[in-house]
């Protein structure tokens, strides 16, 4: 009686005092011969979200009790299934047999990791109590992680500032997990990865940062990040369009008329808003500070490079009274402070000078024309020169027939000389004003022509005029067509010549 005694002590003791179920009190009881208890899997690996399925069989001849699946072991024991009815996840796989006890679990959860125990009990008067106990199956879940997500920062940022980008996904495991960055396909540098445990113990979170200095050509760049985890058969992207971030500042250039506009003309100012994005931008026009009234303004366009341009012109009557008025072209891009450019409009007195927008074109046309006038004037420098010496050539070709030799003593007075042979020099002395009556052409076969140069006018003297001819000795020549050019220094003499 006392060992008994003993015994049913003990297990109240350990029944009531212990967190240790009462029917784990019994490992160890002595088991029935012939019975066997089969858990053949010693480790499960499954994917979360699908079904996880535990063996386990009994033969026949065992003790009255249930067969029931726990989760651990000691205190952190968990009843899996208890032949009752359990959670609606786990069936079994052959309802109501004696032998088979193969449970599935359906839409396994990270937290179902843990070691599985197929069990006998044997029905006693205080509760069930342990009869046989399979090996355990460890059984761990492998977690997909999530679908990444990119976020980039929370206001736009300018070309040449930086911005952070960060790509996170969670609910995975095992542990290891790798993320790689790339910027329109190019690898790029991972700042920080991090990876913590996530909401449960069972899957962790990653957190992975990149630093990207931003470009105006960044409005076409892509981000991606890329997650490859061992539960992936291809690894997760996800991608992000800089422009979502980037504001690229227009330009703004403001055209004015050069100088002074002509009084009453039409004057145009035109603001080029350009290479901005996003691409809404407003423009508005002050005359002197007053904003005016020009209606709707026209829509931007889009470059190829993907930012956009404006064009906003406001025409303006020059009169008297806005001579010196400031025009502004304003430019709000994005909600950022305003861009503005200024001109006066300067209305040109009466005689002054109006502005001409083709001043250097002007510039040009001077220098050209000058280089025109200077080398056509060389030009005909050139031609002149080499008229002279044609004509100076044919010159000394036309007249030999009536080369006459002047004496070596021509000063003075000396009109008429004769050397002893009574020949060849004759010195023709004429005066202009007798000229006419000098000139006695006689035209017939046998006159020929001489033609002589008189250089200067000589001293007015009559018998000065006179040449005897009979001295004068003319080689033969072909006949001449007509007389020598006439000039105002020429005089003529008519010789005939006898012919025998
Ligand atoms: C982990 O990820 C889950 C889902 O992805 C999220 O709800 C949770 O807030 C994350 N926890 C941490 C610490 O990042
Ligand atoms: C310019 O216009 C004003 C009023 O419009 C007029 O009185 C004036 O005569 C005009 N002047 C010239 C030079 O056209
Ligand atoms: C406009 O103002 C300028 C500078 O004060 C002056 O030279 C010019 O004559 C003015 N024009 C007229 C039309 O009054």
């Amino acid at each position: 009686m006392a060992p008994l005694c003993a015994a049913l002590l003990a297990r109240l003791l350990l029944g009531q005092l212990s967190l240790v179920p009462a029917w784990l009190s019994g490992v160890g009881a002595q088991v029935g011969p012939g019975f066997e208890l089969r858990q053949p899997q010693k480790e499960m690996s499954v994917i979360a979200g699908e079904t996880l399925t535990l063996t386990c069989t009994v033969t026949a001849g065992g003790p009255l009790g249930p067969v029931k699946w726990l989760k651990g072991w000691d205190s952190g024991s968990e009843i899996i299934y208890d032949q009752k009815g359990s959670s609606s996840r786990v069936i079994r796989t052959v309802n109501n047999s004696n032998t088979d006890f193969t449970i599935l679990i359906r839409d396994v959860r990270p937290e179902d990791a843990g070691t599985y125990y197929c069990v006998k009990f044997r029905k006693w008067d205080t509760g069930d109590q342990l009869y046989q106990r399979g090996e355990g199956t460890v059984v761990s879940v492998q977690a997909r992680p999530s679908t990444p997500t990119l976020s980039g920062p929370s206001r736009r940022v300018e070309p040449g500032k930086t911005a952070s980008f960060t790509c996170k996904t969670g609910g995975f495991f095992p542990r290891d997990i790798s993320v790689r960055w790339s910027k329109n396909g190019a690898p790029a540098e991972a700042e920080l990865t991090n990876v913590t445990p996530g909401p449960s113990n069972f899957t962790y979170n990653m957190s992975s940062t990149v630093t990207v200095t931003l470009q105006k050509g960044d409005v076409r760049s892509e981000l991606s990040c890329e997650v490859q985890h061992a539960t992936l058969t291809a690894p997760l992207n996800r991608s992000y369009h800089l422009s979502q971030i980037l504001r690229v500042p227009p330009s703004v250039v403001m055209a004015e008329p050069q100088g002074p506009v002509g009084l009453n003309k039409t004057v145009s100012f035109t603001c080029d808003v350009q290479g901005f994005y996003p691409g809404n931008v407003t423009v508005t026009w002050l005359e002197n500070g007053t904003e005016m009234n020009m209606g709707s303004s026209p829509q931007p366009t889009e470059t190829p490079e993907g930012l956009f341009e404006l064009r906003s012109t406001v025409v303006v009557q020059a009169v008297q009274e806005k001579n010196g008025s400031v025009f502004t072209c304003r430019v709000v891009h994005e909600g950022q402070d305003p861009i503005s450019r200024n001109a006066v409009l300067w209305v040109a007195a009466s005689g002054q000078k109006e502005s001409n927008t083709s001043n250097t074109n002007d510039g040009l046309l001077f220098i050209y024309v000058a280089v025109g006038v200077v080398c056509t004037v060389l030009a005909l420098l050139v031609v002149a020169i080499l008229y002279l010496i044609r004509a100076k050539q044919s010159k000394g070709k036309s007249s030999p027939s009536a080369r006459l030799h002047e004496p070596e003593k021509s000063s003075g007075t000396t009109t008429q000389e004769s050397d002893p042979n009574n020949l060849t020099y004759a010195d023709l002395n004429f005066t202009k004003e007798k000229k006419n009556i000098q000139r006695i052409i006689e035209v017939s076969q046998q006159s020929e022509y001489a033609c002589i140069q008189s250089s200067q006018a000589p001293a007015s003297n009559d018998n000065l005029t006179y040449a005897d001819l009979d001295m004068v000795h003319l080689s033969k020549a072909p006949r001449r067509p007509a007389p020598c050019p006439e000039e105002t220094t020429s005089e003529y003499a008519s010789v005939q010549i006898q012919r025998q």
